[in-house]
């Protein structure tokens, strides 16, 4: 259809097969006729085309828009040519007209940021869910201690609340990216043309406005070179997918009998063709790997755009599916993760088996020799070092530990003993009181970690009014300019 003057009717099948985005652009019909119908009306409304012209295309594009079929032949190079195809054929002649002030290149540009906007926004739904899943462990498991790590060593003993509560707030983060990503991808840049604008007198924010979106894109050959504005979400995506990899793994780790944190739901779980006992976390491995994509797509994203010269190049056809791919791997795994999480049997008893018997507290002793004592940290991190370095070489556990040994330690240390009574030292040694005692904002306490889920909540809240307005935004312009073409179009 659009080879016939400069180049003649045939075209090698091989070559357009090869450079076709058919395969691709399925995902972005709905956004092309959408997009079509909303120049169509501005071409009408400002009398670039005349009034009949405009509600015969309308109706058309109409029809074409309630079938969502057009021809997938390579031949046609791709999604847009073949709306106009199908175009000719409800109406005629008058479908050449629908192309006068527009190229494709703003029109692609325009359907891939109507198509990320709607992905941003159902990764954040499924994110917030997410985010409920997180809150309601926590909720649930304030005074359920379990040890927490570093370099995979138990540490210091917290609480599952208090370690879910640290994905929880990760993933608010996340949610803020995309977030701040979606208000520079809702710009319309449909008016730039292929590169210099027009000299037909269009209405670039009438269009805009029509098609939901909070302003225009400026330069027209800003509007159809760069991609940043998939760049950005991309990178959110690939932050996101890191994130979730981490939850992903401690819960295959949790779930071994190594640990025995946790019991993921049968349903969700996969065995093995030869070994009956096998219980799998297929799920979370696939998970784990699948974000590696995210991550290289990232990496293709950024090297494809790298040293394009402005404005259109083809290349940019192959960003496209790479964006997309993305944008499909996060939101089935967030959502997958949910269930995942939320059909997950903790087991308690064994979280707090492993925090006992292994000094966690050993900070605690540490903290209140300096508080009660008088010392400084350095000398009683070394007596306490020593205390348990000689505890575990005898074979002794930590409620094993008396104030003799402790006193020893301190005459090796500092030439004279500390005289703590028994009661002194269980109550250091403690796993509850330890807990209890971290009352800094952000830290294990229950109440500490009641106030964290409040503000969590509170944060919550907000982000779900924030996203029901973008998605609400986004509705609205499409059923109105709906309405409005059906009445035209009578
Ligand atoms: N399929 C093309 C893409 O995805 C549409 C724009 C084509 N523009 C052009 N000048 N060939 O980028």
């Amino acid at each position: 259809m659009l080879r016939e003057g400069r180049l003649g009717k045939s075209v090698d099948a091989e070559f357009a097969r090869y450079t076709s985005s058919l395969a691709f652009d399925r995902n972005i019909l709905e956004y092309d006729i959408l997009g079509s119908m909303a120049h169509a009306l501005m071409l009408g409304r400002r009398g670039i085309i005349q009034e009949e012209e405009m509600k015969r295309i309308l109706a058309g594009l109409l029809k074409i828009y309630r079938s969502r079929s057009v021809s997938l032949d390579h031949a046609l190079e791709d999604v847009h040519v073949a709306v106009e195809a199908r175009l000719f054929e409800e109406i005629g002649e008058t479908a050449g007209k629908l192309h006068t002030a527009r190229s494709r290149n703003d029109q692609v540009a325009l359907d891939l940021r109507m198509l990320a906007r709607d992905r941003i926004n159902r990764i954040s739904r499924a994110l917030l869910a997410l985010e409920e899943v997180l809150l309601k462990i926590s909720g649930e498991n304030k005074e359920t201690p379990m040890p927490g790590y570093t370099h995979l060593q138990r540490a210091q003993p917290t609480t599952l609340a208090h370690h879910m509560l640290a994905h929880f707030w990760s993933f608010a983060r996340d949610l803020e990216r995309l977030e701040d990503a979606y208000r520079r991808v809702n710009l319309s840049p449909l008016g730039a043309c292929a590169l210099a604008g027009t000299s037909f007198p269009i209405d670039r924010t009438e269009v805009a406005r029509l098609l939901g979106f909070s302003g225009i894109v400026e330069n027209s050959q800003d509007a159809v070179a760069s991609r940043d504005f998939l760049l950005e979400p991309l990178s959110a995506l690939a932050i996101l997918a890191v994130n979730l990899s981490r939850l992903a793994e401690e819960l295959i780790l949790w779930s071994t009998a190594e640990f025995g944190f946790v019991e993921l739901s049968d349903e969700l779980s996969s065995t093995s063709s030869i070994m009956p006992q096998k219980k799998n976390p297929d799920a979370l491995e696939i998970m784990r790997a699948r974000v590696a994509r995210a991550i290289g797509n990232l990496t293709s994203a950024f090297a494809l755009v790298k040293a394009l010269p402005l404005a259109y190049n083809r290349d940019l056809q192959e960003l496209s599916p790479v964006a997309l791919d993305s944008f499909e791997i996060l939101e089935a795994s967030v959502s997958m993760l949910s269930r995942i999480l939320s059909t997950a049997e903790f087991k308690h008893e064994r979280m707090r088996a492993t925090c006992e018997g292994d000094f966690l507290t050993a900070t605690e002793l540490a903290d209140y020799l300096v508080r009660e004592k008088g010392l400084a940290f350095r000398t009683a991190h070394r007596i306490v070092g020593r205390l348990v370095a000689g505890a575990v070489k005898a074979g002794i556990s930590p409620d094993k530990i008396t104030p003799e040994m402790l006193d020893d330690a301190a005459l090796e240390v500092i030439g004279k003993p500390l005289g703590l009574s028994k009661e002194e030292l269980e109550c250091c040694l403690s796993l509850e009181k330890s807990i209890a005692g971290k009352r800094s904002t952000g830290a294990p306490s229950p109440p500490a970690v009641e106030e964290s889920i409040s503000r969590g909540e509170a944060k919550l809240a907000e982000f779900r009014a924030r996203l029901e307005d973008r998605e609400r935004k986004v509705k609205e312009a499409f059923e109105a300019l709906l309405k409005e073409v059906e009445r035209l179009a009578g």
